[in-house]
């Protein structure tokens, strides 16, 4: 039988792809950035899987121009970028990859903390930029985050991870869910509590059209004074151009920010003007071995969908109850 079609819109770190070569044919975007919409449409022409990273939007629009699809993999956690009703509605499986990337991303929440209120990035910009000409009691002074009370916004794996951190910092936590979850050692409070009484708030829930502008103007208005805010989850989650503002005038002490409404950030961002955000290029995930397990785990899902078995990680879980899906006409 004919080894299934697979695209792949970017090589991926380890031997993933030499094991799916194997067993499918693959075509493989040849380009270093993402492809043009117009080469991803011809990729998927043809293609039984598609192997896509967070920057390929697998919208109505793409799938439609897939006939022959039975599986969509993402080496991401996040699924934003994907039509998930769209693909159940074609009894497609959406493969993704939780809980690998969990403790690396609760890391680098972490990182950005710490840079943000100990002004670790102004700090490195001084001393390089040779303004460095004495030890002076009141030299960049920041906040403290041992102690401090830290407002978690959502508690999935990746909330909860961070919360783990935070409790050998000696912080108070609070929690928001829009389920209602709670955690051991983290204190239930309502959004508008947990924004008023947090020194440090930080995102981690997913963008959905719900959650979009989640912190809009009127809740970055309810930020305690001097609060930090730190964001490793999605860029949409957060009115940039109010909190560029919120940030400027001193209302807010700092932000640490990995991820932006629009990626890559563009120069006429606010934000860029702005001394007291640390900004990093959606590295939440960018660690050797954890992009080696997330290539992996996208390579398993996607022989899984093509071989008709569940996905080891699936976002549409429902269609397995509708069976193993089939190659067109099978
Ligand atoms: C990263 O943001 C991911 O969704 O994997």
């Amino acid at each position: 039988m004919a080894r299934p079609r697979v695209y792949v819109t970017r090589a991926l770190p380890g031997n993933g792809l030499t094991r799916l070569a194997a067993r499918a044919r693959l075509e493989i975007w040849p380009g270093s950035g993402t492809p043009p919409r117009a080469a991803l449409e011809a990729g998927v022409a043809e293609a039984e899987g598609l192997l896509c990273l967070l920057t390929d939007p697998v919208d109505a629009g793409l799938l439609a121009a897939a006939p022959r699809l039975r599986v969509v993999s993402s080496c991401s956690v996040g699924l934003d970028h994907v039509d998930l009703a769209a693909a159940t509605a074609r009894g497609i499986p959406v493969g993704h990859t939780p809980g690998v990337l969990t403790e690396t991303t609760a890391d680098l929440t972490l990182a950005l903390m710490l840079a943000a209120a100990r002004r670790v990035v102004e700090a490195d910009r001084l001393v390089r930029g040779g303004a460095w000409t004495e030890w002076r009691p009141d030299l960049l002074l920041g906040r403290d985050l041992h102690g401090a009370t830290v407002g978690l916004i959502g508690l999935g794996a990746i909330g909860q991870a961070v919360a783990r951190r935070l409790s050998g910092f000696g912080c108070r936590l609070l929690g928001w869910t829009r389920s209602g979850r709670t955690v051991p050692g983290v204190e239930p409070a309502s959004l508008d509590g947990l924004l008023a009484g947090s020194d440090f708030v930080s995102l981690h829930v997913a963008l959905t059209p719900e959650t979009r502008g989640l912190l809009d103007p009127a809740r970055l208005a309810r930020m305690k004074p001097g609060a930090i805010l730190v964001n490793a989850a999605r860029g949409g989650l957060v009115d940039e151009t109010a909190l560029a503002a919120r940030l400027r005038s001193g209302a807010l002490a700092a932000a640490g920010l990995d991820v932006f409404d629009r990626e890559p950030l563009p120069p006429s961002s606010p934000l860029l003007g702005v001394e007291n955000v640390v900004l990093s290029p959606h590295i939440g995930s960018a660690s050797v071995g954890t992009r080696i397990r997330m290539a992996d785990l996208a390579v398993e899902n996607l022989l899984a969908g093509l071989e008709g078995r569940p996905l080891p990680a699936c976002a549409n879980p429902e269609l397995r109850t509708s069976g193993p899906t089939r190659p067109p006409g099978g």
